[in-house]
């Protein structure tokens, strides 16, 4: 049985990831600083496994107690999750943003290096695009300048990962995950005001939030709302598993990227009027000004990623917008 190593792994997607690592027959070691999850987590990734999984409080910025984790457990592969992703916020506090997703991959490559270990999947995203000159974009897509200092950490991370000669890597750029797992034990898990759509639809539509406001209706779209690929968080955790084999199926291979979006657009209202319809629910939202640093629209052309990978997106918008719902009243019970 190989052992992953899951930084980050108590997250939003690393929790997913984690439970289809277990499903697929891997080992994972979660470590997690806890600053953007809660450790009952862990106990909902064992609920669902049936599987107790080894937990090791650490920030991947601290190379010590990192190091150690290489010391107890012989690590096949690793998949780093670890890093802060509001896009707002980076904005606010960029060096914070730069010492912790930039000075924590240092760090873990350079135990990687010490430890002699190569295989690496990253967790990149959609947004080093940028603004793209034409949707769907595919992985030779122009890399443009990053909209904030989150997405310059995504580009920086890549940059860093194709420079280290040693790795065996896989960056997979991710779209808009929404969604939760089925039986909604484990979600998206927002600390404070969410600056994502769906939690905030989610919390809106459950009383915590008055109303939703949908940041400017005036772009070059059909309803004038933004587009994004949306794509179910299980989807996007298999992804993971499909990178892991093909790093191991491909030791030759340096640095590769893949998409990893459905590679269909929505815009911010049909995702509203989807949720709406699915969920029977009326939610309450008003038009709002632009987002600094939002793009208009940008979706994947995912056939890569289908051909490479042999991966695919299988759970629908109807998936995504009912199964965020789902988890939000669960959460709201398990107060
Ligand atoms: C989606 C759309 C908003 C909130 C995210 C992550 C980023 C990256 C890509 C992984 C936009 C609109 C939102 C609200 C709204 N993922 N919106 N009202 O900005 O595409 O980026 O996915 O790396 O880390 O942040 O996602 O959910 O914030 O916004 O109208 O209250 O919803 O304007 O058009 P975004 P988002």
């Amino acid at each position: 049985m190989k052992t992953i190593l899951v930084t980050g792994g108590l997250g939003y997607i690393g929790s997913h990831t984690v439970v289809e690592l277990i499903n697929s027959g891997y080992e994972p070691i979660i470590v997690d600083n806890l600053s953007n999850t809660s450790i009952d987590v862990l106990n909902r990734i064992e609920q669902i496994s049936h599987k107790k999984c080894v937990f090791y409080q650490i920030d991947v910025c601290d190379k010590v107690a990192l190091s150690s984790v290489f010391e107890k457990h012989i690590i096949d592969s690793i998949i780093h999750f670890a890093a802060f992703k509001a896009v707002g916020e980076s904005v606010e506090q960029p060096l914070k943003y730069y010492q912790n997703n930039i000075g924590g991959l240092i760090t873990l490559l350079e135990v990687m290096q010490e430890k002699g270990i190569k295989n690496i999947v990253f967790s990149s995203s959609c947004t080093v695009y940028g603004e793209p000159d034409s949707s769907p974009v595919n992985e030779l897509s122009p890399i443009k300048k990053a909209s904030s200092p989150y997405g310059n950490t995504k580009q920086i991370g890549e940059e860093i990962l194709t420079d280290c000669g040693f790795l065996n890597c896989v960056a997979l750029r991710y779209f808009n995950p929404i969604g939760a797992h089925s039986t909604a034990l484990i979600g998206e898990l927002p600390l404070g005001v969410p600056n994502n759509l769906m939690p905030y639809i989610t919390q809106t539509a459950i009383g915590i939030r008055e109303q939703l406001t949908v940041f400017g209706n005036d772009y070059n779209t059909p309803d004038g709302t933004c587009i994004r690929d949306y794509i179910h968080v299980v989807d996007l955790a298999n992804a993971h598993v499909k990178a892991l084999k093909f790093i191991e199926t491909h030791p030759d291979n340096l640095f590769d990227v893949f998409n990893i979006g459905t590679g269909e657009g929505y815009t911010v209202l049909d995702i509203v009027n989807m949720f709406e319809k699915e969920n029977n629910i009326t939610l309450k939202y008003k038009i709002g000004p632009k987002r600094a640093g939002d793009v208009e629209k940008v979706w994947a052309d995912n056939s890569k990623a289908k051909t490479q990978l042999q991966w695919q997106a299988n759970h629908t918008l109807v998936d995504m917008v009912k199964s965020a719902w789902k988890w939000q009243l669960a959460l709201q019970e398990s107060k």
